[in-house]
């Protein structure tokens, strides 16, 4: 059992403290707490956590969330696993203290949009990841940090906040859509690319008096991801105005380079269907094969 001590400097969101009080307890319980726990959440602004961090933690710099543990549990020794650290926490609520957590509204408001996803699931997340911390999970090493990130993706998968819907990643294709540049055909196409570490990239179809110069929604979206480093998918939605945007054969190509087993949502109006690249392109070409060392021509 776990409790948030909830405190908002603005206004407080709507749905949140619910949504939250039940992230909170999907951590707990993914990480075998059974003792009666809480921690303090203050909801602040950039101004607010940069001076916190600035005086408790000599960073002069606004950052998204930050977490002070009561029990300084390591890595190799969270909560779940020594409980009796957690007993000397137990104080007159006659629950155990776990630390206090800060988190910037206004830094969430940018990351969400940012990744493309609502304001309440970044909040969700952040706090999930405070937890963690305060639970004594860190990500200096890069071990440590597997481990945190598995953590949290089991409790926000318990508490059913999901990455991305494919009604959500379809409405983002619909808005990339919007600025489609398509004087010649007249075909407006959009896409939304979803990478593994949940970031949105929107594409849409850009033509040119030179019919042949034309790009693709899709390639839009993956040569933007792949331009910021970005190289690994799992879901791209594609949507259209007047008919099925079923990727052409050199989209299907150019996704298989970097997502063989990509999901491809196509939508037009109220109309969706889906398949996966390899049903798109069977025998398709990969990487691999283009290689000399694949060819045995080291
Ligand atoms: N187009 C796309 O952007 N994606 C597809 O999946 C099919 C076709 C664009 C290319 C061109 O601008 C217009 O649609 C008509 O072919």
């Amino acid at each position: 059992m776990i409790r948030l001590m909830l405190e908002w400097d603005g206004e407080a969101l709507p749905g949140a403290e619910e949504m939250l009080q039940r992230i909170a307890r999907a951590c707990v319980e993914a990480e075998g707490v059974t003792l009666p726990v809480y921690a303090q959440v203050r909801v602040t602004d950039d101004e607010t956590i940069r001076r916190i961090n600035r005086e408790y933690r000599q960073t002069d710099r606004a950052t998204d969330v930050l977490s002070f543990p009561s029990t300084h549990a390591k890595p190799q020794n969270t909560l779940g696993h020594c409980p009796e650290k957690l007993l000397r926490e137990r104080d007159e609520t006659g629950l155990c203290f776990l630390g206090d957590i800060i988190l910037s509204l206004e830094r969430a408001r940018e990351q969400a949009a940012e990744y493309g996803h609502s304001l309440q699931r970044e909040m969700g997340y952040l706090t999930a990841h405070a937890l963690f911390h305060l639970m004594g999970y860190d990500h200096m090493r890069e071990a440590d940090k597997e481990r945190m990130r598995a953590m949290e993706e089991k409790a926000l998968n318990r508490a059913g906040v999901n990455r991305i819907t494919d009604e959500e990643l379809i409405a983002l294709a619909k808005e990339a859509m919007q600025f489609s540049y398509s004087p010649y055909s007249h075909f407006k196409v959009g896409a939304a690319l979803l990478s593994k570490d949940g970031r949105v990239f929107k594409g849409c179809n850009i033509e040119n008096g030179s019919y042949g110069a034309a790009n693709c929604a899709e390639r839009t979206a993956l040569f933007k991801a792949v331009s910021e480093g970005v190289t690994e998918f799992t879901v791209i939605a594609i949507a259209a105005e007047k008919s099925m945007p079923w990727p052409c054969g050199i989209c299907r190509q150019a996704l298989n380079e970097f997502a063989p087993d990509l999901r491809v949502i196509v939508a037009c109006g109220d109309e969706r269907d889906e398949a996966t690249l390899p049903e798109l392109l069977p025998h398709g070409f990969g990487p691999k094969q283009g290689t000399l060392e694949f060819l045995g021509k080291e």
